[in-house]
């Protein structure tokens, strides 16, 4: 039986046809965060599954899971890492320490925080993209959760995923609103597990 708040939710994203190109359905969520109660259930839904599961990385897909990663993250008290557009995280300094002098006169290196960004290309409908993480924000054995709006073709989570995963981080599910059903994004993620709140056609 299908959770109350869901109908609300779905009622509250705006679908708008031929959006960006002809053919395509495009599910707006910006009416939902404009429905302060659709965006509370949305959230407090995802809270509710993932709270006490041991989860330490809420890892969200730019541009909209920014919007529905950090609220989730604070909830289940996980940490919120960005996983960004190429060339948007600053990468790794050439020389990642600065010298200082001691009491004794001797001058020591301090190594000052790593900015490693690693990349992973994934493939879209039309071309390819490239999606990138900063590798210190997570350390290998920690447990994830990767948060987007929508899953289409699951390009994209997949990409997400496996940046994770080759730092040594268990990715514990991915989560979206919406799905779209028909692209079959879901077969893509093979055995990894994937949560949403509304499937559509
Ligand atoms: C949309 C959506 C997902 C992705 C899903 O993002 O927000 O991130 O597409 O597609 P896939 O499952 O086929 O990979 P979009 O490409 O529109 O980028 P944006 O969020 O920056 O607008």
């Amino acid at each position: 039986i299908q959770d109350p708040r869901i109908a609300g939710i779905s009622s509250s994203i705006r679908v708008i046809p031929d959006f960006p190109k002809p053919g395509i359905m495009f599910q707006d969520i910006t009416t939902l965060l404009l429905d302060p109660k659709a965006f509370k259930d949305t959230i407090d839904l995802f809270v509710e599954r993932y709270k006490g599961k041991d989860i330490s990385v809420v890892a969200g897909i730019e541009a909209r899971g920014f919007i529905f990663g950090p609220p989730i993250a604070l909830a289940i008290g996980a940490k919120f890492v960005p996983m960004r557009k190429p060339n948007k995280l600053p990468e790794t300094q050439k020389f990642p320490y600065k010298l200082v002098s001691c009491k004794e006169g001797n001058v020591i290196r301090v190594y000052i925080a790593s900015r490693e960004v690693i990349s992973e290309k994934y493939s879209l409908e039309y071309g390819t993209d490239i999606m990138e993480m900063h590798v210190g924000a997570v350390q290998p054995g920690e447990r994830a959760l990767v948060v987007d709006d929508l899953i289409a073709t699951g390009g994209t989570l997949c990409a997400a995923i496996k940046l994770l995963e080759r730092v040594g981080v268990h990715v514990v599910e991915s989560a979206c609103v919406i799905e779209l059903k028909e692209l079959k994004g879901r077969e893509r993620l093979v055995d990894k597990s994937l949560f949403v709140l509304i499937s559509s056609t």
